[in-house]
């Protein structure tokens, strides 16, 4: 068995803090504004597809995962979280998804033992390149990854003035994040900006589909 791929700096110290923030997270107006449109762009690339097996990955309280359940009913639904405070939100949602604990850079599942992975609001926390790996790995052939992710609208000042990416909030630029898919090996079916109501155009995310071929 190969070496798992380390995970983000403080990473257990901000799954920590998830455990912590999960009774407050379901609040209205924090999912409507700010996480519900990006999680609507994940269930529409799901609806066109069709997959039987399907993984939420950082399922949080699992809002979207049992979305997928109830709305698109593939074959079976997984959420996956590091987080058991989070998990133990989602237990309460929904008996129908299977939650599981786990690394998005050491998923808890075989080799081609899915048909799609999403994740919404989360990627930013992630080793991205050993995270996508990872989605390539759990994939059939033919599968779909579909990322949401912050990503900046404008160019780096500091990166254009002085060459060097200084990016520890880790949000690519649209080409960087066709970059880790295809370096993982997908082919990028699908990217544009997350639709927003005009006021929320701050939070400025994008969403990549990527296909194993
Ligand atoms: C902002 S919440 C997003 C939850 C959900 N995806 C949503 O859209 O509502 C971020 C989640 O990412 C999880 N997380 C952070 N790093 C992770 C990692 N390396 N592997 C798995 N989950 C992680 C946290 O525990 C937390 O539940």
């Amino acid at each position: 068995m190969s070496t798992p791929a380390p995970r983000q700096p403080l990473n257990d110290v901000v799954t920590r803090f998830w455990s912590f923030a999960a009774p407050a997270y379901d609040a209205g107006f924090l999912q409507r504004w700010v996480y519900r449109p990006a999680q609507d762009e994940l269930i529409a690339a799901l609806r066109s597809r069709h997959p039987a097996r399907v993984a939420d990955i950082a399922c949080g309280t699992g809002i979207l995962a049992d979305r997928i359940e109830r709305e698109l009913s593939p074959e079976s639904v997984y959420g996956v979280d590091m987080s058991e405070g989070m998990l133990n939100e989602a237990r309460e949602r929904s008996p129908r998804v299977q939650w599981l604990t786990g690394p998005a850079e050491q998923l808890p599942f075989d080799d081609g033992a899915l048909d799609a992975v999403v994740t919404s609001s989360a990627f930013h926390f992630f080793n991205q390149p050993a995270a996508v790996r990872e989605f390539y790995r759990v994939l059939a052939p033919g599968g779909i990854a579909a990322v949401t992710a912050m990503s900046p609208r404008l160019p780096d000042p500091i990166k254009q003035l002085s060459g060097i990416a200084w990016n520890p909030a880790k949000q690519p630029t649209p080409r960087e994040m066709s970059t880790l898919f295809t370096d993982a090996g997908f082919t990028v079916a699908e990217q544009h900006r997350v639709a927003r109501p005009a006021w929320t155009l701050v939070v400025s995310d994008l969403i990549t589909v990527g296909v194993k071929n």
